[in-house]
């Protein structure tokens, strides 16, 4: 298989796997994860056939998608083996989505890759802004969280382990991720592309607040 057919295979693949959906990670937002990524190599650069295997395969083993964890990274190393021999591509591949995920607003962030670092602006990007708020209380929702409770104070989680763990409300998560990913953009361009977004969320919040109160 050429790096095309790659490609296409991983695409079918992946909206195969993420066809029922419903917690925000189906294939849309696979989808715009892949389309903003190729944005930003048009200004960052780094190898697009690793961005767009990173892109598409991101979620796959995540641990918000699978019941349980060990069964979603084996789908993604099967996946994986079944589609390259023994090339060194796999291993940094599954590294940088190993890596790429939020893990807790205090937890030290492990080395990606130019391209990984990419991918990982990408999905930072569509956790923020209209989409990131509608992505937000879907995942909520279908969590079975609350919406907001004003007696309960956002937890900025030292561990990934207390971060999984957590059950809080969606609007703490806008304190406890959302509002923080602005400035923890890797790349210039996905820096730029965040002020917008994270602008509108702020205002989304203080109106959020001020209806609350019935203002
Ligand atoms: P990451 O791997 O960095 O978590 P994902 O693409 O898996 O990125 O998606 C994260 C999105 O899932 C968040 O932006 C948010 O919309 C949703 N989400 C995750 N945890 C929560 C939560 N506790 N409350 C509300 N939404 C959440
Ligand atoms: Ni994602």
């Amino acid at each position: 298989m050429n790096k095309e057919e790659i490609i296409d295979k991983t695409i079918q693949f992946v909206a195969k796997e993420l066809e029922h959906e419903t917690t925000g990670h189906d294939w849309w937002h696979i989808n715009r994860v892949l389309k903003l990524s190729e944005k930003i190599a048009g200004q960052e650069g780094g190898d697009i056939f690793k961005i767009k295997m990173i892109a598409l395969l991101h979620d796959i083993a995540d641990y918000k998608l699978n019941e349980q964890e060990e069964e979603g990274v084996k789908k993604l190393t099967n996946y994986l083996n079944n589609t390259f021999n023994d090339h060194p591509i796999k291993q940094e591949i599954i590294n940088d989505i190993y890596n790429l995920s939020y893990k807790g607003a205090n937890v030290v962030q492990q080395q990606l890759s130019l391209e990984g670092k990419i991918v990982q602006d990408a999905d930072r990007l569509d956790a923020i802004g209209a989409i990131g708020i509608a992505r937000a209380f879907a995942y909520g929702g279908n969590k079975n969280r609350s919406m907001h409770d004003p007696d309960e104070a956002p937890n900025m989680h030292n561990s990934f382990e207390e971060y999984k763990l957590s059950k809080g409300s969606t609007i703490n998560h806008f304190h406890e991720k959302l509002l923080l990913l602005k400035d923890r953009m890797n790349t210039t361009s996905a820096k730029k592309l965040a002020e917008q977004r994270h602008i509108y969320m702020s205002d989304f919040l203080k109106q959020f607040y001020a209806e609350w109160e019935a203002r």
